[in-house]
């Protein structure tokens, strides 16, 4: 099979940026596809971090310090761009208008104001392909949840929950980093950090929040520094939030939580779907397993639960029998990138990555929930109209 070769560069070269060189090196594990990414420059404002790639990804034959000279590269066709939230809108933009692709990692820009200035310039390149990184729908046990609800299967929903979870701020003694501060992470804290993670498959399911009761919370006031003193952690660790879903035909809660500091959970990001005809639930603590009951009027209420077998998105050499994990959704994902960039509208299978567009709604929901927490009220989103599809009075 003759393949399409993806000159990608890499904008930031940290935890993500080396994530998604490795997805790159083992790109045989996936079978069938007709498409490859070859990582050929990479950037990073601090050049020691370009090292592991000029040392470990031989394809890599340059390294750039700043980005503009990445995005100036005639060898670039695509952008991965995982660089601290403050520089999301000016290094998204200027990737967009130098006509190279982009998947960038979330929030999609620090803040509602940031995230609107780059949906703003995609308008101008509609050629080009934006796409939000989100991996955790490429789990086969949360595929399959996608599958059923494409096809109907709940009935009416009863209620949705979804939560992304982890716990390593629970020590006092984690050293301070950019994702702790306002100026770099941004006012949303955890749900900016791990919001569009949660929010991705309600969203691609149509389950737009009308309105939001959050409830923020900061846990650990303060932490080392790293250079013997301590600095104040300025955002929020945890985040509950409480959303009235109005869909064209039906209504229902959805509760939605984002942590920092939830005991005992490493990366656990899970999602619950109550039904009148089924009701399913995944979570990565257990990444194997689906529980399902469906349900019929009169009939017994059994859970089942099933080990999903390893059928991801995209077909792979690995057995059915065998798990998947964290590293397996990063590679699902770029292939779907990769795949939306070759074939368009003709993608091998039904998910696409986020879209900025679904940045946009989520970005309108932390927003609503900043101010939901400091009124202590609910918040409509979408202003009027939302008030009038709700059924309450705007005055
Ligand atoms: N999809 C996921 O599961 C996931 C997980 C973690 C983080 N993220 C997201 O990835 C992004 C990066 O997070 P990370 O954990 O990789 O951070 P990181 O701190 O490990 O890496 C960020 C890198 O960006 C570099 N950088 C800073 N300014 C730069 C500039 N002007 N030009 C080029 N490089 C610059 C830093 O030197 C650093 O090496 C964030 O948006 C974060 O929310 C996503």
């Amino acid at each position: 099979m003759t393949k399409t070769i993806i000159r990608f560069g890499v904008i930031g070269c940290g935890l993500m940026g080396k994530e998604f060189a490795s997805a790159a090196a083992r790109w045989c594990h996936l079978t069938g596809v007709e498409y490859e990414p070859r990582i050929t420059a990479v950037c990073d404002a601090n050049p020691e971090a370009t090292k592991w790639f000029r040392e470990l990804v031989p394809s890599v034959t340059k390294a750039y310090s700043d980005y503009r000279e990445l995005l100036a590269d005639p060898d670039v066709d695509a952008v991965y761009c995982a660089v601290p939230h403050n520089l999301h809108a000016d290094l998204y933009i200027d990737i967009i208008r130098s006509g190279k692709h982009l998947l960038g990692e979330k929030p999609f820009g620090i803040d509602r104001e940031a995230n609107r200035r780059i949906v703003a310039e995609m308008a101008a390149r509609p050629d080009v392909l934006v796409r939000c990184s989100s991996e955790f729908p490429f789990f086969p046990g949360a595929y399959r949840i996608g599958q059923w609800v494409r096809e109907g299967r709940f009935g009416k929903i009863i209620e949705v929950e979804a939560g992304f979870w982890h716990s390593s701020d629970l020590d006092p003694l984690k050293v301070i980093n950019w994702k702790r501060r306002i100026a770099t992470n941004g006012e949303y804290g955890c749900m900016g950090d791990l919001g569009m993670h949660v929010l991705h498959l309600p969203l691609r399911f149509g389950w737009r929040p009308n309105s939001v009761r959050a409830l923020l919370q900061k846990v650990v006031e303060t932490r080392p520094d790293g250079k013997g003193g301590s600095a104040p952690c300025e955002t929020w660790d945890n985040a509950i939030l409480a959303c009235d879903v109005k869909t064209e035909d039906q209504r229902f809660p959805m509760v939605l939580s984002m942590k920092r500091i939830a005991p005992g959970h490493a990366n656990t990001w899970f999602i619950r779907i109550n039904g009148t005809e089924l009701s399913a639930e995944y979570s990565t603590k257990n990444p194997k397993q689906i529980r399902s009951l469906p349900y019929q009027p009169g009939g017994e209420q059994a859970w089942h639960e099933l080990d999903v077998p390893y059928h991801s998105a995209y077909p792979t050499i690995t057995g059915g029998i065998f798990e998947f994990g964290f590293s397996d959704s990063i590679l699902q994902m770029w292939s779907a990138f990769c795949d939306e960039l070759v074939n368009r509208g003709g993608m091998k299978q039904p998910l696409y990555c986020a879209t900025p567009e679904e940045a946009a709604e989520s970005h309108e929901l932390f927003t609503a929930a900043l101010e939901s927490d400091r009124t202590g009220q609910t918040v409509y989103i979408g202003g009027r109209d939302s008030l009038e599809a709700a059924g309450q009075s705007a005055g």
